[in-house]
This record gives structure tokens, C-alpha cells and sequence, in this order.
């Protein structure tokens, strides 16, 4: 099983979005233990919802934070928000009728998660910064 902590790579320097990343890296980890728990299916689709729910709650204030800045690359980053959820609703039913196993969505959301904060939402954040500071 991979390791599912927090590093220091994932932080993008803005305490809020930093802030809810760790919320979320939170839920994958919580998730991710499941693997091994044995639990109930019920259980664990539960915590899937509450995943989906955060990561669309957390893209939203992104997605403000962006509007708020007159952010230059909103739509981009905000196609990648909604190819993540469409994606993740993909995979959730996958596992819900027992063609992918949870592992897999693991795998695929802390990878996309490594990727996109320390690529895309540090972007953002360091656009973020040089704007407040007035340039
Ligand atoms: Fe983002």
C-alpha cells in the first residue's frame, strides 16, 4: 500500500487552500485505510460521498479564490476540477459494482492530488501572492 502522508511538497504557500488540502489529503488517508479494514461496502461508498463532496466544495473556493484575482488560467484549472470529478464519479461506480477494486481509486485520486498541488494550485497560489503584494 502506498503511504499517504503529508509533505512538504504538497504546500502551495496560501493557508487556506493549503489548509483544505490537508482535509483532503486527510480522506484519501482515512479511505486508504479501508483497504485493509475489511469494512462494509456501505461504509465505504459513505466516505467516497464524503470525498466527492469536499473536492467539490474545495475546487468551489478555488475556483473563487481564481475569480477573485482575475486569475488567467481559470478555465483551465477549472477543466481540471471538473475532469476530476467526472472521473472520480467514474471510478466510484466502477468499485460499486465490483469491477475496480478501492485500491484503484486510492491510487488514482492521491496521485492526481500529488500532481495537481504541486503543480497547478502552486501556480495559482504563487499568482495569488504576487497580486497581493501589488504586482
Ligand atoms: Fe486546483
Amino acid at each position: 500500500m502506498i503511504s499517504i502522508d503529508w509533505d512538504k511538497k504538497f504546500e502551495v504557500g496560501h493557508e487556506r487552500i493549503d489548509f483544505e488540502h490537508r482535509v483532503f489529503l486527510d480522506l484519501i488517508r482515512t479511505i486508504s485505510a479501508e483497504v485493509d479494514n475489511g469494512s462494509g461496502k456501505e461504509r465505504i461508498l459513505r466516505l467516497l460521498a464524503e470525498m466527492a463532496k469536499y473536492a467539490e466544495f474545495h475546487f468551489l473556493s478555488e475556483e473563487n479564490e481564481m475569480l477573485n484575482v482575475d486569475y488567467p488560467d481559470y478555465e483551465a484549472h477549472k477543466q481540471e476540477h471538473i475532469r476530476l470529478l467526472a472521473k472520480f464519479s467514474d471510478l466510484v461506480t466502477e468499485f460499486r459494482m465490483d469491477v475496480i477494486p478501492l485500491e484503484k481509486i486510492v491510487e488514482y485520486i492521491f496521485s492526481w492530488f500529488a500532481l495537481h498541488t504541486t503543480q497547478v494550485d502552486k501556480r495559482l497560489a504563487d499568482y495569488i501572492r504576487i497580486k497581493e503584494a501589488g504586482g
